[in-house]
């Protein structure tokens, strides 16, 4: 069992391609009939191998803070899809946790409740810039349009990262509207937000930060920034190949909210425990 202290956020990742079909099948024993139904709904293999690895890791996550095996936790989708702990119910409140996959890299991220929310992408894909008019607020578009054609594609992911990872820390999926909060992210190595007046919401609120856990993806997390007492927010970063192994990495931070209250606790070599 791991220590989970306040104020700390775990990030585990599991690189899909690292499952074998040995292990594949060992992690089809974890699912429950619903989950098996969920999976052979995918059209495509390499979604089903992907979704397959997601309820593992989560499972395997979250049998390393608690006295649970990783097939007895079950989970409900809430009416804007995130899912909860309902067994163990009395688990459901101690747990803040929330998965992103993407080709190749799955993530779940878990705190002692705090709301948090991750995002993760291969950065390998196009950038979709001809979206950004939809969907993104008027200080973010005028930032893009002042980089180079090859900075637009890094501030394009940047941003649609920690969009997302805002709106699921929210838990309300696109019902927040995309363009009433803008990121700020000219200053090197540090982000900042700003809310329309109609969102209701306050930029100390939050946290975010970003880092690269391969060559290829990009990650961005909010999580629920709380008094005094408890910063500096900690984050460890682990990769993992569930019923098989983790280690803790060093993985360094692109960006963060304010560099002193975020603080990378992680050993300057991989460390496996
Ligand atoms: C569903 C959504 C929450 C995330 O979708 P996504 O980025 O395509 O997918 P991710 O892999 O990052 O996240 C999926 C996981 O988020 C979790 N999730 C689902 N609904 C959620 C919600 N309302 N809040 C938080 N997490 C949620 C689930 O665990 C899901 O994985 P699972 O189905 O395997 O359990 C939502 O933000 C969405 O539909 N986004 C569409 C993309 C978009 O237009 N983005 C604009 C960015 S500028």
């Amino acid at each position: 069992m791991l220590d989970l202290p306040a104020g700390q956020v775990d990030i585990w990742f599991t690189r899909t391609d690292r499952v074998d079909s040995g292990l594949a099948a060992q992690y089809y024993a974890l699912l429950t009939q619903h989950e098996l139904a969920q999976n052979t709904r995918f059209h495509f293999e390499k979604d089903r191998h992907r979704h397959l690895v997601t309820r593992a890791l989560v499972r395997e996550v979250l049998s390393r803070y608690a006295p649970v095996a990783p097939h007895e936790w079950r989970f409900e989708a809430d009416s804007y899809g995130k899912p909860r702990i309902v067994v163990p119910a009395t688990l459901e409140k101690r747990f803040a946790f929330n998965i992103s996959h993407t080709d190749g890299l799955v993530i779940v991220g878990v705190s002692l409740g705090r709301a948090l929310g991750v995002d993760v992408e291969c950065v390998q894909r196009r950038a979709a810039l001809e979206i950004v008019e939809r969907f993104f607020s008027t200080h973010e578009i005028r930032s893009l349009q002042r980089l180079s054609p090859q900075e637009q594609a890094t501030r394009f992911w940047e941003l649609w990262t920690l969009k997302e990872s805002y709106i699921k820390a929210r838990g309300m999926g696109l019902s927040i509207p995309l363009d009433q909060f803008a990121f700020h992210l000219d200053e090197p190595r540090t982000v900042s937000i700003e809310f329309a007046p109609d969102l209701s919401d306050v930029p100390s609120r939050w946290q975010f930060c970003q880092m690269r856990p391969t060559e290829h993806h990009l990650l961005a997390l909010c999580v629920e920034a709380r008094g005094a007492d408890e910063t500096p927010t900690l984050l460890k970063v682990r990769e993992a190949t569930p019923l098989r192994n983790h280690c803790v990495l060093l993985c360094p931070i692109d960006r963060c909210s304010e560099q002193a209250a975020m603080q990378n606790q992680q050993p300057h070599f991989a460390q496996a425990i």
